[in-house]
């Protein structure tokens, strides 16, 4: 019967068309499963120089490894603070960070030694140090606590800004200063005559609005892509230390990657920073001249009544490792 045998193709090609979906999925289930996909979280915003420098690597990753690894990037504290984002990646319920190496202070003691201020003669003589041996000694630091470091990217020298004007360490007397959350950081406002004030990246255009502290310090990107000249307008640039970001991989999921896709990862990170170096001489001179045209009053203080009060933190007992870089660093 026309009818009955009509019925019975639209049967056979239901079946037919339920197992080629079923195909179909299958084998985009498996390549989903074959792809490597790495989530990277940190606290700056998309617009930050260090956050482009870090989707140009998520693109080397893409086209190194022919498509089969890509990363996710999470900015703006979205999966939390540094502090937060770094115990994740130590737990490896996190991939990847990247974080201030200021930040980075309390899990890797060696990591403190760049948020020393004053701790490197100029811009040439930090970048010998985080692009040499030490560089690298301090990066590796980081192992025996799960945290694998990829690379540096460049976060300038760091000045202050505040609600009212800086000219001396006099300035500080009495008003409470944003750190991050590092002891040579608290050390530093000390040594200054103010108040340290520990407080995550994300929070502080809150605080600073609302006069929970006076001050905060910066590089100029990060001034202006927190927006946070908005409510502190005067930028002092006392230039009192070089910091670099870093970026960071948990170690459990980096043990877990196949060599290929290590080896991609570890190249595209040394792109990315070689690329972030070059963008971030451009855009941090841009942001100066940004802020000042937002109304920001941009001041070069004499430096040296800063260099004079954090001098005793050099002498100041420390960490064994740290003290140790310090030597090295100094001998250099
Ligand atoms: C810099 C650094 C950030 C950090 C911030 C801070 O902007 O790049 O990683 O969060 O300083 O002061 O917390």
């Amino acid at each position: 019967m026309p009818g009955q045998a009509q019925h019975r193709l639209t049967v056979v090609v239901l079946a037919g068309v339920t197992i080629l979906l079923a195909a179909l999925t299958l084998h985009a289930r498996r390549q989903t499963s074959d792809m490597i996909v790495l989530k990277l979280a940190h606290g700056l915003d998309s617009t930050h120089p260090v956050h482009i420098s870090m989707e140009y690597m998520a693109k080397r990753v893409f086209e190194k490894s022919g498509g089969g690894m890509r990363i996710d990037i999470f900015p703006s504290e979205q999966l939390g603070s540094e502090r937060e984002c770094t115990e994740q990646v130590q737990l490896g319920s996190l991939d990847m960070t990247k974080s201030s190496t200021t930040a980075l202070e309390p899990f890797i003691p060696e990591m403190g030694v760049f948020t020393l201020p004053y701790m490197f003669r100029d811009s040439e003589h930090y970048w010998e140090v985080v692009n040499g041996e030490i560089g690298d000694e301090i990066l590796a630091a980081g192992l025996p606590v799960g945290l694998h470091g990829l690379c540096y990217f460049d976060a300038g020298s760091r000045s202050f800004y505040a609600t009212h004007p800086i000219e001396s360490p006099a300035d500080f007397r009495g008003k409470k200063i944003r750190v991050q959350q590092s002891p040579t950081a608290m050390a530093m406002i000390h040594a200054l005559g103010g108040a340290p004030t520990p407080i995550p990246f994300g929070e502080l255009y809150t605080a600073l609005q609302q006069g929970v502290v006076d001050g905060a310090e910066n590089n100029a990107p990060s001034l202006l892509t927190s927006r946070h000249y908005e409510v502190a307008k005067y930028f002092a640039l006392n230039e009192h230390a070089y910091v670099p970001d870093a970026l960071i991989m948990s170690e459990v999921v980096w043990r877990n990657l196949p060599p290929d896709a290590q080896r991609h990862l570890a190249e595209a990170a040394d792109e990315a920073a070689v690329f972030q170096r070059d963008l971030w001489a451009k855009m941090s001179a841009e942001a100066i001249e940004t802020l000042k045209e937002a109304g920001v009053t941009v001041t070069h203080p004499d430096k040296q009544p800063f260099v004079d009060a954090v001098r005793p933190m050099l002498s100041a007992p420390k960490h064994p490792a740290v003290e140790r870089l310090v030597q090295k660093i100094l001998a250099q």
